[in-house]
């Protein structure tokens, strides 16, 4: 077979005729690397058997439980028939556990395939014995070569779990596995093997932080549902999210926990989020949040801190990056709260990522706490969007983010004033046009001090 080198962004996918240090499409540094490819373009076959759409079989299409609520949620009822799943996440995120924890419940009643590229049969039962799982209907598959892969799908699995896309080769490809070529390559291939077949295929694929590492990218137009497992690999919550889903919604998350048996879903968000809170602290207030059907509460940090000789920093974990230099700066010119000088920090405690921008009043909230040094009241909890002008805009769900609030037995909320939810018996809401309203909603005398910031405030923030 003749071959010729092109140069492949392994980030992207991008093809540049030579090699380059930074790829031209996508910026990323030292991510091109040098790829074999065939030079023999493939003849034409025989006049193709053109086919009309095939009735709807309501069957076909039917959901496969993965025996995981949360998963199901995500996924918008369980994986569907025939359908091609990419998870990507992080290494030690927990793609692993996931996917054998759920084709262990599966294996009960389908035949479940799981092709262990990079961990041997051994060590998976081993997994599986401490995941407290009956292993032993799975077939397993230790030899992650195309060929046999085609072979093992051919054999009539229901289910096909792939762990890691990224340890399949096709022989007849001289990259690496891993590569670009390959992943596209035998990614392609099985896709349209399990297709044909009727197959559902779970593809599991690493992915780091910046999305550097080869792969998953590659595949996200092929396959039907894009799945990220993300979150602290800590003591946090993990969360699975869909990307892209031909079959559901966007919107849904699914939590987890890692516990010593493998991982647990989290039905309550809202306790399990609000089991570590320390009542009393400045800098700290609640936020009601969104995904999909479900709202939960999530406790929001604010730290201001002079900033010493160095540009001040904004630094934002869990909560949307670049909107906290916007709501800094709104602080600074609505309520000349003098900030220049420090370094301003806001926190999303649990693991959570929240990107909606009903964040951004327990943010502001949390940074007024944490300048003026006084804590806000325990229960109450704060949610809507902020303009640049430092006017307060509505959230969606409103509603539910108050009733959700009620149950987890707050009393107070801090809502935008055009908010058409009615208050949940016991609760006042405070209905804010401005973030200037906050100083008089948030009830307390050091807040209040606020209203003439410019007066001592410097002597109060070294002291936060
Ligand atoms: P793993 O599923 O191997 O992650 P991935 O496949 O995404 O790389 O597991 C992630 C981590 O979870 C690993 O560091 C060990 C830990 N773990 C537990 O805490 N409890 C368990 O029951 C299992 C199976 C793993
Ligand atoms: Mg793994």
């Amino acid at each position: 077979m003749k071959t010729r080198s092109v140069a492949t962004c392994q980030s992207c996918g991008a093809r540049t005729p030579r090699w380059v240090g930074r790829c031209p499409e996508c910026g990323e540094w030292g991510s091109v690397v040098e790829e074999l490819e065939s030079r023999e373009p493939s003849a034409n076959g025989p006049a193709p058997d053109l086919q009309p759409l095939p009735p709807l079989d309501e069957t076909a299409c039917g959901r496969l439980s993965t025996g995981l609520e949360e998963a199901d949620r995500v996924l918008g009822g369980g994986l569907v028939r025939g359908s091609v799943l990419l998870l990507a996440g992080e290494p030690g995120i927990g793609k692993s556990t996931l996917t054998l924890q759920a084709a262990m419940l599966m294996a009960t009643h389908t035949d479940v395939l799981l092709v262990c590229g990079e961990e041997s049969p051994t060590q998976v039962a081993a997994r599986a014995g401490r995941l407290d799982g009956r292993s032993e209907r799975i077939r397993t598959l230790a030899d992650p070569s195309l060929p046999a892969v085609l072979a093992a799908v051919e054999s009539g699995p229901d289910l096909v779990v792939v762990d890691s896309v990224q340890t399949l080769y096709d022989p007849a490809i001289p990259s690496a596995p891993g590569s670009v070529a390959q992943v596209r390559e035998c990614g392609s291939r099985l896709a349209r093997a399990a297709r044909d077949r009727g197959t559902t295929l779970v593809l599991v694929g690493h992915v780091t932080k910046d999305g550097s590492v080869a792969g998953p990218r590659v595949l996200e137009h092929l396959v039907d549902v894009v799945c990220a497992f993300e979150g602290d690999r800590g003591d946090g919550v993990r969360v699975l999210r869909a990307l892209k889903n031909r079959f559901g919604s966007t919107q849904e998350a699914g939590f987890f926990e890692m516990t010593g048996r493998g991982l647990a879903g989290i039905r309550d968000a809202t306790s399990y989020l609000l089991a570590d809170r320390c009542p009393g602290l400045p800098g700290s207030v609640l936020g009601a949040f969104v995904e999909g059907r479900r709202a939960f509460l999530l406790e929001i940090q604010g730290l201001v801190a002079p900033a010493g000789r160095q540009m001040a920093r904004r630094t934002a974990i869990g909560v949307d990056s670049s909107r906290l230099p916007l709501l800094v700066a709104v602080l600074q010119r609505r309520l000349d709260l003098p900030l220049s000088e420090h370094d301003v920090y806001v926190s999303a405690v649990g693991g959570i990522s929240i990107t909606e921008p009903a964040a951004d009043l327990a943010v502001v909230c949390a940074l007024l706490s944490a300048w003026s040094g006084a804590a806000l009241p325990d229960d109450l909890v704060a949610f809507g969007e902020v303009g640049l002008a430092g006017e307060v805009r509505q959230a969606a769900s409103a509603d539910r983010r108050l009733a959700e609030a009620a149950a987890a037995g707050f009393r107070r909320a801090v809502i935008p004033w055009n908010t058409s939810a009615e208050a949940p018996a016991g609760m006042t809401l405070h209905r804010v046009r401005h973030v200037r309203d906050l100083l008089d909603s948030l009830g307390t005398s050091e807040l209040t001090g606020l209203r003439n910031p410019l007066q001592g405030t410097a002597a109060r923030a070294s002291n936060t």
